[in-house]
């Protein structure tokens, strides 16, 4: 089922998220929507969050469903370590049209649960460790604007609120 992406605007964006207790089959049946939801909107990350659910869990695949080994499900994930930095482009389904120049880690270590229960440490560089810092953000209720200048969050917040105004929000 495709899942209702939340917008910029919608105050559960901006709320900090909670640990997952339980692995449950309600759990999984979130996780199979948030696929098909993410594929369906061509991304290569989505928290719960951004599907209404305050629960610290993302999903993440950077082959855009090409690649299975690159499906990932990350709950409760915390990052270990972080080493340098890259600026590039950045977009987020929560603010569609919208693109900006966000620093990231260049590399990210980071520990999480998969769907067994069980803790995995995974290695990420580049496109990848981008798309894991911004869905860590996502959790902690913080958007890619919080991530850049504020006259370039200005400007992006201008640009939402004109679409805003044009129903196109
Ligand atoms: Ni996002």
């Amino acid at each position: 089922m495709i899942l209702d992406i939340l917008k910029y605007g919608d105050p559960r964006l901006e709320q900090k998220a909670d640990p997952v207790a339980d692995i449950n089959g309600q759990l999984k049946e979130l996780v199979e929507n948030m696929f098909e939801t993410m594929y369906a909107a061509q991304g290569i990350g989505l928290a719960a969050t951004q599907v209404g659910v305050l629960k610290r869990l993302f999903i993440m695949d950077c082959s855009g469903g090409k690649d299975p080994e690159d499906r990932y499900v990350f709950i409760n994930p915390r990052i270990i370590t972080t080493e340098g930095e890259v600026v590039g482009e950045e977009g987020c389904l929560s603010l569609p049209g919208i693109y900006l120049k966000v620093a990231r880690p260049q590399r990210i270590v980071a520990a999480a649960l998969d769907m067994e229960g069980r803790e995995f440490t995974v290695e990420v560089t580049d496109l990848a460790a981008r798309c894991v810092a911004h869905e860590i953000d996502h959790l902690d209720g913080q958007l890619m604007l919080n991530r850049v200048s504020p006259i370039k969050r200005d400007f992006a917040q201008r640009k939402i609120r004109k679409l805003v105004k044009a129903g196109q929000w």
